[in-house]
């Protein structure tokens, strides 16, 4: 569904009344392009005083062939030279005004202390007016509850505020994420860094991810097509941000098992041919659909590596007014089905290692909504799956994570009325609702076998929803 506001805020005039009336002024997002650099422009690198991720930050740099500067002193710098990264140093106060940079990465792993959270400041203070349209600003930071010291614990967890704050003050289409990395996994950060640098993270900000140590790393990854040879379940997959999971999916080299109610048996045929997958028509409330599911990809793929729990259904009444069909209908096909699945296949060990399950919650499971108890019952418990199984999975090298969505332009939000449609579209910080594409772009880096140190994270696709902040 065209968003109107959007195109017509995009024209001269339109940028002039925004402005000067103060309405909310969206910008065209870039999107990524098969093909596209993972960053086009400068990135401007700086650490505070004994921190450990900006050599492993800088080998990511030089590997994607970004244009680097550098704000660090002496020593941190040397791991840009080790990294082989040409990296032109970068004084604030010399610099001439006009210096924009596409992406801030911020080193923050040596703060140890509330003072010492000045030096993220004066990282940011001189730099984040200079962030071009699209830009990215990323804070690398260790995880909290891994600091030994409480006073680093404190300081590393107020970086939340930091980075929150600044992606609704940064503007123009940028956004901000914090990186918690745990120590000793400084090596896993690749997958992660290159999604929030690049157009591929488009609608996702204000997030904190946390990286930690993995299983094992893939020796080598073609980050052209990081799913190669790989076999990925979509359930939900004939329409909407389903269908989007499984082009993005097939884009990155898997082949994709799409799963839709017999219903939608002619659109979900016709996706799965043209992305070269197969498709098993089946309602994943069945009692037999686990058992089912379990027994094709066996014996059709000999296991899956990525499966992905999308389907979805909304009854919306407030609670008063809900009848018993219309609570389970939603927490059968949102809840209880996913839970069904994982446990057939799990205990089939239809999962390989190195794979990975994402589930699809939504802002809602967050905030909660009036009208949507059902909805939000069964989406919050999704959270709980991840919390549940992600260290019982994380033994097998398997990760499991969410992804929770805000107003994202699909039939199911078309169908909401004109004045709450609109409402939704321009809470968030990009003024915007997102595409069914943002959200499978982030499932796609988290099914990314380079992302095997990324678990138990639910990651917001609602370029930073004011509801449930
Ligand atoms: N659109 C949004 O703004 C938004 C926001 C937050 C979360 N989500 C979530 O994203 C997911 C996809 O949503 P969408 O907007 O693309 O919805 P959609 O209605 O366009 O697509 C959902 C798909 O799931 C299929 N499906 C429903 N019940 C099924 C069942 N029992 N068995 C098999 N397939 C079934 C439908 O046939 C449909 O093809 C859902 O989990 C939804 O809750 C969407």
């Amino acid at each position: 569904m065209s968003d109107r506001y959007r195109q017509l805020a995009n024209t001269p005039i339109g940028r002039m009344v925004t402005k000067q009336v103060g309405l909310p002024a969206p910008v065209e997002l870039e999107r990524y392009q098969p093909g596209q650099p993972v960053i086009s422009g400068p990135v401007l690198l700086g650490a505070a005083p004994h921190s450990r991720l900006a050599a492993p930050a800088t080998a990511v740099l030089a590997a994607i062939g970004a244009e680097a500067h550098t704000a660090l002193d002496d020593e941190a710098r040397g791991a840009a030279a080790e990294a082989r990264l040409d990296a032109a140093v970068f004084n604030p106060q010399a610099a001439p005004e006009d210096e924009r940079f596409k992406a801030l990465v911020f080193d923050a792993s040596g703060i140890g202390s509330s003072e010492a959270l000045r030096e993220a400041w004066a990282f940011l203070h001189p730099t984040i007016r200079r962030v071009r349209r699209s830009g990215r600003v990323i804070v690398l930071a260790t995880t909290p509850e891994e600091c030994g010291e409480f006073p680093a614990a404190i300081a590393q967890r107020a970086l939340e505020g930091l980075v929150r704050s600044v992606a609704k003050e940064v503007g123009r289409g940028a956004t901000a994420q914090l990186i918690y990395v745990a120590p000793g996994a400084e090596d896993a950060i690749d997958s992660t860094l290159r999604f929030f640098l690049s157009p591929k993270s488009a609608y996702v900000s204000g997030q904190v991810v946390r990286v930690g140590s993995p299983k094992a790393l893939p020796e080598k990854i073609d980050w052209e097509r990081p799913l190669a040879g790989k076999v990925a379940l979509v359930t939900g997959a004939a329409r909407g941000i389903g269908e989007s999971i499984s082009e993005v999916l097939a884009r990155d080299g898997a082949h994709v098992v799409g799963v839709d109610l017999p219903a939608r048996s002619a659109e979900l045929e016709a996706l799965t041919s043209r992305l070269g997958g197969s498709s098993l028509e089946l309602d994943v409330t069945d009692h037999a659909a686990p058992e089912e599911l379990a027994a094709h990809l066996l014996a059709a793929h000999n296991g899956v590596d990525v499966v992905v729990h999308n389907a979805g259904v909304t009854r919306d009444k407030t609670l008063g007014r809900m009848s018993e069909e219309q609570w389970s209908a939603v927490i059968d096909t949102n809840l209880t089905a996913p839970q069904h699945i994982d446990r057939e296949l799990f205990a089939r060990k239809a999962v390989r290692e190195n794979g990975s399950v994402v589930c699809v919650s939504s802002i809602g499971g967050i905030a909660g909504n009036a009208g949507q108890t059902n909805y939000a019952t069964s989406k919050a418990g999704v959270i709980g799956i991840i919390e549940a199984f992600s260290s019982t999975l994380a033994k097998l090298g398997v990760t499991l994570n969410a992804v929770a969505p805000g107003f994202v332009e699909t039939g199911m939000t078309a169908a909401m009325p004109v004045a709450r449609r609109e409402a939704a579209r321009r809470m968030n910080s990009l003024a915007q609702g997102g595409l069914p594409i943002d959200v499978a772009e982030t499932i796609a880096w988290l099914a990314n076998p380079a992302s095997a140190g990324v678990t138990r994270n639910v990651v917001r696709v609602c370029g930073q929803s004011l509801i449930g902040a």
